[in-house]
């Protein structure tokens, strides 16, 4: 019988398990399950002893945790954002217990393959966008609402998108006399707002990548996470985080650096390196796809592969 479950293809899969250092009596945190290709090589790792807690935000990521966790007892999973990875872990005993934390952001092929899910403008479906679609304005809700500046920040921010204001322009028109529910006739109305074409990109493509990091609140999720993982991580806890998006990646190098730099002190203040209370080591240099990888996963090539391990 054929698994009529859609299927994520984890990115980097060997490399960030690797990159973990895992100890097998551990416990560790993959604070984005997705289909769960991480955690199956992190479990194979552990013994009888060691944990591991799943997070996802989205409930289908969380049901297939759950017949996950019916089958292996050490495995675990919670319908929680990792924004909330401080609250879980204190629920749990585990503060300043977790021994490694993976995040591997952005969305799953499921996600991005389900038309029903509103996030591909190469599936027709409602225009939703949320990750956890029991919470939140979806993007068709946003759209109907929001101010046609705040439309055009968003997209130029978020998506780089240098037709942003037109963009937003076409949106706020359409919207006057027709609603925008679906993603076709978003990507349509995008498509013609567009003056000029690149070669190997869809006019929409952008754009949806803007409203869907607004809608679920993407880099802010990001930024609290990685505060919070510090504080939960044992000393010699890593900290591995795989990004598909440069204002992602941004975030998290700007965060290893200052962590890794310490406290900010002016200038020729008298304090030497330790004093400075750095809080986590960069592990490596930044780890990519190799050519192997890319030649069967093309999700792969934007994947960057940070990793950190805490100090005392
Ligand atoms: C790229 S996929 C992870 C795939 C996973 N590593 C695997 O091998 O199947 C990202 C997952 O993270 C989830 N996610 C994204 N942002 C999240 C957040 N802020 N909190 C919790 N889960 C999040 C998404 O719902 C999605 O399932």
């Amino acid at each position: 019988m054929t698994n009529q479950l859609p299927k994520h293809q984890p990115v980097l899969l060997e490399k960030a398990v690797e990159a973990l250092h895992i100890q097998p009596d551990g416990i560790y945190i993959d604070a984005t399950f997705g289909r769960g290709g991480h955690s199956r090589a992190i479990l194979e790792q552990l013994s009888a002893a060691g944990r591991l807690l799943g997070l996802d935000r989205d409930p289908q990521a969380v049901n297939a945790g759950n017949a996950l966790a019916a089958t292996d007892p050490r495995f675990a999973i919670e319908h929680a954002t990792f924004s909330q990875l401080s609250s879980v872990i204190h629920s749990r005993l585990w503060q300043g217990k977790v021994d490694g934390i993976l995040m591997d952001i952005g969305v799953s092929s499921p996600q991005l393959d389900e038309a029903e899910r509103g996030f591909s403008f190469q599936h027709d479906g409602p225009l939703d966008m949320r990750m956890d679609p029991t919470t939140g304005m979806s993007a068709a809700e946003w759209l109907a609402t929001a101010e046609m500046d705040e439309i055009a920040t968003v997209i130029k921010t978020l998506g780089e998108e240098r037709y942003g204001k037109r963009i937003a322009g076409a949106i706020v028109e359409t919207r006057e006399h027709t609603s925008i529910t679906t993603t076709r006739q978003l990507a349509e109305l995008i498509d013609k707002a567009s003056p000029t074409r690149d070669k190997f990109k869809h006019p929409a493509t952008r754009t949806f990548q803007a409203i869907r990091i607004y809608i679920n609140r993407e880099l802010e999720e990001l930024s609290s996470a990685l505060q919070q993982a510090l504080d939960v991580l044992s000393v010699g806890g890593r900290l591995a985080v795989i990004s598909f998006h440069s204002l992602e990646d941004r975030i998290v190098k700007r965060f290893f650096r200052d962590q890794a730099k310490g406290d900010d002190l002016p200038a020729h203040f008298p304090v030497t390196a330790d004093q400075l209370n750095p809080r986590l080591q960069i592990i490596g240099k930044v780890i990519k796809a190799d050519a192997d990888e890319l030649a069967v996963n093309v999700r792969a090539r934007s994947a960057v592969l940070r990793v950190a391990e805490k100090l005392a």
